[in-house]
């Protein structure tokens, strides 16, 4: 039952797709972390197999993974209990104290251990054989993001000669910035052992190549990389969304208590909206220091406009979060002490997640959008802004030019995070700007929205990699 086929007419294939955090929420529970809300309608609907962490952890050897598996669409999930000595090196370790900050061009923040290491290849392999259950003669894996950089080798290791793709959902750093990473060389080769790699933009795509011929000494070849695996091809597939489901849930959820609610006590004042998990990659501090000071530099603005900025807490125990959790708490209570009045808050802050049917309404509330990170693989946060807008009366997203999504949506109001003032600026512009030139900016970005969706991502992706892995299979028979 577990079949999708693949849109070149192609083969039948039973896919399997990995990531570290799954989901089962429907649109109308809370979710966290883009990419796991993306991957279920698409997934769901797919009928592959989901393979990723239950978020249960067993103690000592398992002889055979353990994963408890459900129905999910015309599909299955399957949650692997992982193992209790290694998770937290994996996750917190090295997989989020090493690649994510490298991967967004923070080697500063790199802490780990040689342990760290070896408890992320650990769970790599581990990973690796709980995959070979799901293993059927015609079947294709997918594995997701930075957590897994060395699954497609693990199960090479294991004698896996079928189709293996693999897609970072994060941006790919340059050369000397991976070069950062603690056993970088080992983690790239790897990596050479899927047929396919994917990446969010032609920027990522090209550090990776170049990370590849200049550092590993490879031959690259119109975007394909000669390893002793054979051929790895590396490719551009920007992840999208569904936009009509988005607008949807918008003009639905208009009625939402939470979304009544905003609107009324909005009282005819304009509303900026911010939504991020709090990580310093996010641009967070830099937005609201924006924020502030347009307050200072425009008081006319003041009463007549406010911030909603959902913060969701994540990756906690790690360092470098905890302190961005208090240095954002500290910061939006100074600037709503300075600016704000009895009856008047600039900042609204909200550590807590939404579904996103209400998401997509309080998005539809606010004139602005702002979408400001310093790094991000893409950002879907803009996508799903510009489709809950009202088409008649459409609010202004205002986008960091180093988010993945930029590339495609250039009729935002593209900032530099890095430039207080022009953000601050541009935010001012941007709730002043008339509704003709709104209208344009807002067609133009809906277009490109429905010319890349995430089911033409999902399709794109798993035809590339039956392309990719047909030509490996040729040259190999030669
Ligand atoms: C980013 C990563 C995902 C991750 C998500 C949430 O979107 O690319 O792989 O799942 O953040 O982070 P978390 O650590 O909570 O899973």
């Amino acid at each position: 039952t577990f079949i999708i086929r693949s849109q070149s007419g192609g083969n039948l294939v039973n896919l399997v797709v990995v990531s570290n955090r799954v989901s089962r929420a429907s649109a109308n529970e809370p979710m966290t972390g883009g990419l796991a809300a993306a991957l279920l309608p698409v997934v769901e609907k797919s009928g592959a197999i989901w393979v990723g962490s239950s978020g249960r952890l067993r103690e000592g050897a398992q002889k055979e993974p353990f994963a408890e598996i459900e129905a999910l669409g015309a599909g299955a999930l399957a949650m692997l209990d992982l193992p209790a000595a290694h998770y937290e090196g994996y996750y917190e370790g090295f997989a989020n104290s090493a690649l994510w900050p490298a991967l967004h061009s923070r080697t500063d923040l790199i802490r780990t251990t040689q342990d760290n290491y070896q408890s992320y290849r650990e769970v790599n392999s581990f990973f690796a054989r709980a995959l070979l259950k799901f293993r059927k003669p015609d079947t294709a894996f997918w594995i997701q993001d930075y957590h897994f950089l060395a699954l497609g080798a693990e199960l090479r290791a294991l004698g896996v000669t079928h189709p293996i793709g693999f897609f970072l959902h994060t941006p790919w750093p340059t050369r000397d910035i991976f070069g950062g990473v603690p056993h970088h060389r080992e983690l790239v080769e790897a990596m050479l052992a899927y047929d396919l790699i994917g990446f969010q933009t032609d920027g990522d795509r090209d550090n990776f190549l170049s990370y590849v011929e200049a550092d590993l000494g490879l031959e690259v070849s119109g975007g394909t990389v000669q390893s002793r695996y054979g051929a790895a091809r590396c490719a551009v597939f920007p992840i999208g969304i569904d936009p009509a489901k988005f607008a949807a849930f918008a003009a639905k959820s208009s009625s939402h208590p939470d979304v009544s609610r905003l609107r009324r006590s909005l009282n005819g004042e304009k509303l900026a909206i911010g939504v991020d998990r709090v990580d310093y990659s996010k641009g967070l501090v830099n937005r609201i220091e924006a924020f502030d000071r347009m307050l200072t530099a425009q008081p006319q603005l003041k009463r007549s406009v406010s911030l909603l900025q959902i913060a969701t807490l994540s990756r906690g125990n790690i360092e470098a979060y905890g302190d961005l959790q208090n240095q954002l708490a500290k910061l939006v209570s100074d600037v709503n002490g300075r600016h704000g009045e009895v009856d008047w808050t600039p900042i609204r802050y909200l550590n807590k997640g939404f579904s996103q049917t209400v998401l997509a309404g309080l998005y539809r509330t606010a004139q602005v959008g702002v979408v400001t990170p310093l790094h991000d693989g893409m950002n879907l946060v803009a996508k799903e802004y510009v489709a809950a807008q009202n088409p008649v009366d459409p609010g202004v997203l205002v986008l960091s030019k180093f988010a993945g999504a930029a590339n495609e949506l250039d009729t935002a109001l593209l900032v530099n995070p890095n430039d207080i003032d022009g953000m601050a600026r541009t935010i001012a512009t941007a709730l002043s700007m008339p509704l003709l030139e709104r209208r344009m900016r807002w067609e133009a970005m809906m277009t490109k929205l429905r010319a890349g969706t995430i089911q033409e991502w999902f399709s794109d992706f798993v035809d590339a990699l039956d392309r990719a892995h047909a030509l490996n299979d040729t040259a190999a028979n030669d």
